[in-house]
């Protein structure tokens, strides 16, 4: 047995040209970059933007958005190679156990858990943060402390949070819908992106107006900008490394990668696409290009309307409201209008993270590496609704009980971890595949996939110990799920057995 066996794309060309019995081929190219929109735009511009202002970058949160994309731009380079030439469900996971083998697969597929599972976790915490401001700025009431938060957190007032129900709502409502069918996922997505795009075009339209240059100077935090009082009561200082200067934008760069996360999930509807070869690189590109110019534009001028450290103290996670309210006199509307936008954006993000989940887990059901009832689709349906189901509970789990600051940073190193490993795969397989068909081929892949890994690495490594060593345990329950099943039930490791002993 290999820990390193591969998986021949001869024999993925032809699962993925047998879709009669498996998932349905309903995705076109428009739909396919929905869905990258669709699950790209949400927590990260909406909240983390205003974070990473506030405390590291301030208005040359901008270039932290570039160094983000950067890093993004080229691992997605790689996945649209990846994506035309095995158009498979499973991305990151599939393309490695062509290139690298089943170990490396194996630590991708469990890897992405942690993107998409508690990707769609932190979003939903985050649903049910805004939902209550919704309610609180449309109707005056809010949902009781208790029943909104984890057991870990208590209110000002003393209050210990129970249970987050309404995560746990928008977890089963999407997981339905899933289940119901990708086309009819894909029309809802197709409707809660016009929402969201047309959102954020409005406040860089309208507030454009309202930059106040003082506010932009100087670009980069000075590391003598003081103190500030958080809520929390804790101190921040900008003279810590990481809280000005050059090293706060890099910073700054780690904590807005999360608005980026998403548009890789396009490449786990392969099976689902109608012409992957030539749609699944259009999908990810254009999204990721489209929303990378859609945030640099936004944090500018989210920037030029409120001083930088505000967004730390009065405007917290509900800055951009507060800076529209506050900022952009007669627009008092957007500011409500937001609100209903970020709740949709949200919605929009969880669904795809939940499909991702279910797409990869599906592939790495059908290898035998994990149980078959992830790989059962519904009669009717043809969606893998048991897989969905546990999913559901799996997600409800962290999203009910966890507070959303430790499974967020975990699902930006899960993610950079697989953007690593795919660039050096599409190195690898020039390398050891050169003459295979590729319908989209990386440019200057010598500078492009090496670039992509390093960019990917010094965000990894300004996550800071913490989160390695999140990951480190993640990997670990991993193996031991791996060596205690996955390697048994491998159907690549039972085909090599049995050539072995039929070469015997
Ligand atoms: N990119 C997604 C978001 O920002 C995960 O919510």
């Amino acid at each position: 047995m290999s820990l390193f066996a591969k998986k021949s794309i001869h024999s993925l060309m032809t699962q993925a040209a047998d879709s009669e019995k498996g998932l349905k081929r309903t995705l076109g190219p428009v739909a396919l970059v929905a869905l990258g929109i669709g699950a790209i735009i949400g927590a990260g511009i909406f909240v983390r933007t205003a974070a990473a202002a506030g405390g590291h970058a301030g208005p040359a949160v901008t270039i932290s958005f570039m160094i983000a994309g950067l890093g993004c731009a080229l691992a997605g380079l790689c996945y649209a190679e990846f994506a035309s030439m095995i158009p498979i469900a499973g991305s990151a996971y599939t393309y490695s156990y062509a290139t690298m083998g089943e170990l490396i697969a194996w630590i991708i597929g469990w890897d992405l858990v942690l993107e998409y599972a508690l990707g769609a976790a932190t979003v939903a915490i985050g649903w049910s943060q805004y939902l209550n401001n919704l309610l609180q700025s449309f109707f005056g009431f809010t949902i009781p402390f208790e029943w909104c938060h984890s057991p870990f957190q208590i209110s000002d007032a003393g209050v210990h949070g129970i249970v987050n129900l309404p995560a746990i709502a928008i977890i089963l409502l999407l997981s339905l819908l899933l289940i119901k069918g990708t086309a009819e996922s894909a029309i809802v997505n197709n409707i809660i992106v016009i929402i969201k795009v047309a959102i954020v075009l409005l406040i860089i339209g309208a507030g454009w107006s309202f930059i106040n240059p003082a506010n932009h100077t100087p670009y980069l935090i000075p590391a003598d900008a003081g103190t500030v009082v958080l809520n929390t009561g804790k101190v921040h200082n900008y003279a810590d490394t990481l809280n000005h200067g050059w090293w706060g934008v890099l910073r700054g760069a780690s904590i807005v990668f999360f608005a980026f996360i998403g548009f890789d999930a396009v490449s786990t509807a392969a099976q689902e696409a109608k012409n992957p070869q030539k749609h699944m690189p259009l999908g990810i590109l254009i999204s990721l290009a489209f929303c990378t110019i859609l945030y640099i534009l936004f944090s500018h001028v989210l920037t030029g309307l409120a001083p930088f450290k505000e967004f730390l103290t009065t405007g917290g996670e509900a800055s951009v409201s507060y800076a529209i309210n506050k900022y952009m006199t007669g627009y008092g509307w957007l500011g409500k209008l937001v609100t209903v936008s970020i709740l949709a954006g949200f919605s929009s993000v969880i669904l795809v993270m939940l499909l991702g989940q279910t797409r990869v887990f599906y592939t790495m059901s059908s290898d035998g590496l994990i149980p078959p009832v992830f790989s059962k689709l519904h009669p009717k349906f043809r969606t893998p609704y048991k897989s969905q189901l546990l999913f559901f509970a799996f997600v409800s789990i962290f999203a009910g009980f966890v507070p959303d600051s430790i499974v967020g940073d975990m699902v930006s190193i899960g993610t950079l971890f697989a953007f690593v490993l795919v660039s050096i795969g599409i190195l690898i397989l020039r390398k050891t595949d050169p003459n295979l068909p590729r319908p989209f081929k990386t440019p200057l892949y010598k500078i492009v996939c090496p670039l992509g890994a390093i960019v990917c690495l010094c965000m990894i490594a300004s996550e800071g110990w913490e989160n390695w060593a999140r990951l480190i345990i993640w990997l670990i329950i991993g193996f031991v799920i791996y060596f205690t099943y996955g390697k048994k039930h491998s159907k690549v490791q039972k085909a090599l057995t049995e050539g072995s002993s039929d070469n015997a």
